[in-house]
């Protein structure tokens, strides 16, 4: 039985896409009758970008967890709904289906509550990818609390930051968490993250590693012992609490052009409609298929399409807890064998490095149960896309290379598996719902194409169900992020080609965030960290091509402390980076100067620099406006 919303041939694409635009509210309000409301809505949608307002389904009220779990449970309880691969292949992986994650889901809403959790309340989960983290994710929304899933990869200091900004006062975490052969002590980052943030109350811990940690006396307790405590009452059938169509579902942070990292929040039912209607059509779902999503649940793909969209219909989701090159670099392609995987789900960043160890890690490997393909994150090159193609999809497996943002909660621009075209390097089409509009610097919509493609800034016109409601706290700020660029569009930040049949190239950012292996991180956030380092004056960093990441972090340091060794200031640098940040914005390239480009009004040129990282020496453009343009000659001949 397919959905009743899943396209099922371009014509019908096409026809989905017409309807969508021209009864945007009939169109999404025949999509959201197909969950399970307590009450319809009163309202399908009202909105401005002016302030901006979005509302979708407004006064409608239903849980999340009942569309994910509950309205399953007749039709298809004994359905895996997780199926769980541990990071050490010689373990045991695990399955749970839709009655079982139900149940356990119920219990540990239970123990949330019986820990003084209610609706509203922010949560902040920083785990590792174990099945207990899904079920932490849902039983908040279960009862209505707000999670802000943090990944395991952000320092204490990062935590810090996201738990005051949110004022959570709870936390969910595990004594450790596995990633190929490193043990990561996440309660401890937890621990000296909350030296700064005494308003936490309660501290849940799982125990996955046997990881020695330190308990404190009426703030941490063991999540096996708080899920004894439930069980010895009786286990309460805990009804999901009754949320509001725009009540919030989740915060989460990602980085943008200032120093500051913006919490953004999604709400219940619009969020729900978007990753469930781009699930199904997107990948082509089939009922009985195994999904393969191999994002981290810390970033907004884990969220989407791990979580909430595979689950509300009804899907298999499988998840993995380790990396794709330990043991070695068949890891994937051994769980895709073992768990006989349809759907693989994956940034190309994974893919460029796994072509990096040839073809050796696939021999013996069927990889004959895939049907479909995807990227995420960032560009693919077309290398890359062909790799892809012939060694993992053996020529018969679409690609849907899909384009979205943090803030779309769901893919926006994406070809449909196998049912619309695809084009190397290109999302291609916009889904139902998605306006795009291409803009010049003055907001001008650009028409006229060079070399046949029409070139700019990327827009929206209109909000599709999933679209972001606020920045946490700061209403303003994401006015200002998001609405304030262009009157009435929302800007995506970036830039875009578009061909003669109307496919989308997405080129990359045009603003001050790098994509790293596929991950959001301002320059302006590594340079504050930078400049924490005693001896730094001043920072400026930029992005570079990089083989594999995509983009690597390149800084350039004025430095004017006392040790002479500048290997170990180096070190010392990258070492507060991680410190502040966390692993992932370590800079790959240091090079110390004397000076900075800037203008005479004091702005730093970044232009210049990012050519030289490029390692562009020749064309750097005009100089003449530079307070001292013989900097420049320096950094050239410096850079490392
Ligand atoms: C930024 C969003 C989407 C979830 C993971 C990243 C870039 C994303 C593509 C793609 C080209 C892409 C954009 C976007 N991006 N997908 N298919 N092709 N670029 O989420 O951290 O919010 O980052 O990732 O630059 O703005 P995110």
């Amino acid at each position: 039985m397919s959905y009743p919303f899943q396209i099922a041939s371009f014509d019908e694409y096409e026809k989905a896409y017409k309807a969508s635009i021209e009864q945007p509210e009939k169109f999404w309000a025949d999509v959201a009758d197909t969950f399970s409301w307590r009450k319809r809505w009163d309202e399908v949608l009202e909105w401005n970008f002016r302030e901006p307002k979005v509302e979708w389904f407004k006064g409608g009220k239903l849980n999340i967890t009942e569309n994910c779990l509950d309205r399953h449970l007749e039709s298809s309880a004994d359905t895996p709904a997780i199926i769980w691969e541990p990071n050490d292949p010689t373990q045991k992986s695990r399955t749970l289906t839709y009655r079982e994650l139900h149940f356990k889901v119920v219990q540990f809403a239970n123990v949330l509550r019986n820990n003084g959790i209610s609706k509203g309340d922010r949560v902040c989960i920083y785990m590792g990818m174990v099945p207990e983290l899904a079920i932490a994710v849902l039983a908040c929304a279960r009862i209505g609390a707000i999670h802000s899933v943090v990944f395991g990869g952000f320092s204490a200091q990062s935590i810090a930051d996201r738990l005051q900004d949110a004022s959570a006062n709870y936390i969910i975490t595990c004594d450790g968490a596995y990633r190929g052969n490193k043990e990561i002590p996440l309660k401890s980052v937890i621990d000296d993250a909350l030296v700064q943030c005494e308003f936490v109350e309660k501290v849940i811990v799982l125990n996955r590693t046997r990881t020695p940690v330190s308990m404190i006396r009426g703030r941490d307790v063991w999540w096996d012992e708080e899920v004894q405590k439930v069980d010895s009452t009786g286990n309460p059938d805990l009804p999901a609490v009754e949320m509001d169509a725009e009540d919030p579902l989740f915060i989460l942070y990602t980085s943008g052009s200032t120093g500051k990292p913006k919490g953004v929040v999604h709400t219940v039912a619009g969020y729900m409609v978007w990753t469930t209607y781009t699930f199904v059509n997107v990948f082509q779902y089939k009922r009985g298929e195994i999904h393969f999503c191999t994002a981290d649940i810390g970033w907004i793909t884990g969220h989407s399409y791990i979580i909430y969209g595979p689950l509300c219909a009804g899907a298999t989701s499988l998840m993995f807890e380790g990396i794709p090159t330990w043991p070695d670099a068949g890891r994937f392609w051994d769980i895709i064998d073992k768990h006989t995987v349809n759907i693989l789900y994956t940034a190309p960043t994974a893919i460029r490095s796994l072509m990096g160890f040839g073809l050796d890690p696939l021999k013996g490997k069927k990889l004959d149960s895939l049907r479909v393909l995807g990227t995420v994150g960032e560009p693919i090159n077309e290398e890359a896309w062909h790799w892809y193609n012939e060694n993992i999809g053996k020529s018969r497996c679409p690609i849907v290379d899909t384009w979205w943002q943090t803030e779309t909660a769901g893919c926006l621009i994406s070809n449909l598996a196998g049912i619309t075209p695809s084009k190397p390097g290109w999302a291609t089409l916009p889904l139902p719902g998605v306006i795009p509009k291409i803009v010049d610097e003055k907001g001008d919509e650009v028409v006229v194409a060079e070399d046949g493609f029409i070139k700019g800034n990327l827009c929206l016109t209109a909000p599709w169900p999933g679209i972001l409601r606020t920045t946490y706290g700061d209403h303003e700020r994401c006015r200002t992020n998001y609405f304030a660029a262009y009157p009435n569009l929302y800007f995506t930040g970036d830039g875009c080609l578009k061909d003669s049949n109307g496919f989308y190239r997405i080129t990359g950012r045009v603003d001050d965030v790098l994509n790293v292996s596929g991950h959001r991180i301002g320059t302006a956030e590594v340079e504050n960290a930078i400049n924490m380092h005693t001896g730094v004056v001043e920072s400026a960093v930029v992005g570079y091509p990089h083989d594999i990441k995509g983009q690597g972090i390149y800084g350039f340091v004025i430095y004017n402390g006392l040790e002479k060794d500048m290997e170990l200031i180096r070190k010392d640098i990258t070492l507060t980076v991680t410190r502040i940040i966390g692993p992932i914005a370590k800079p790959d390239k240091i090079q110390f100067v004397s000076g900075l480009p800037k203008t005479r009004s004091g702005k730093i040129m970044r232009r210049i620099l990012r050519k030289i990282a490029e390692g562009e020496t020749k064309n750097l453009g005009d100089t003449s406006t530079l307070l001292d343009p013989g900097i420049v000659e320096e950094i050239k001949n410096g850079r490392v």
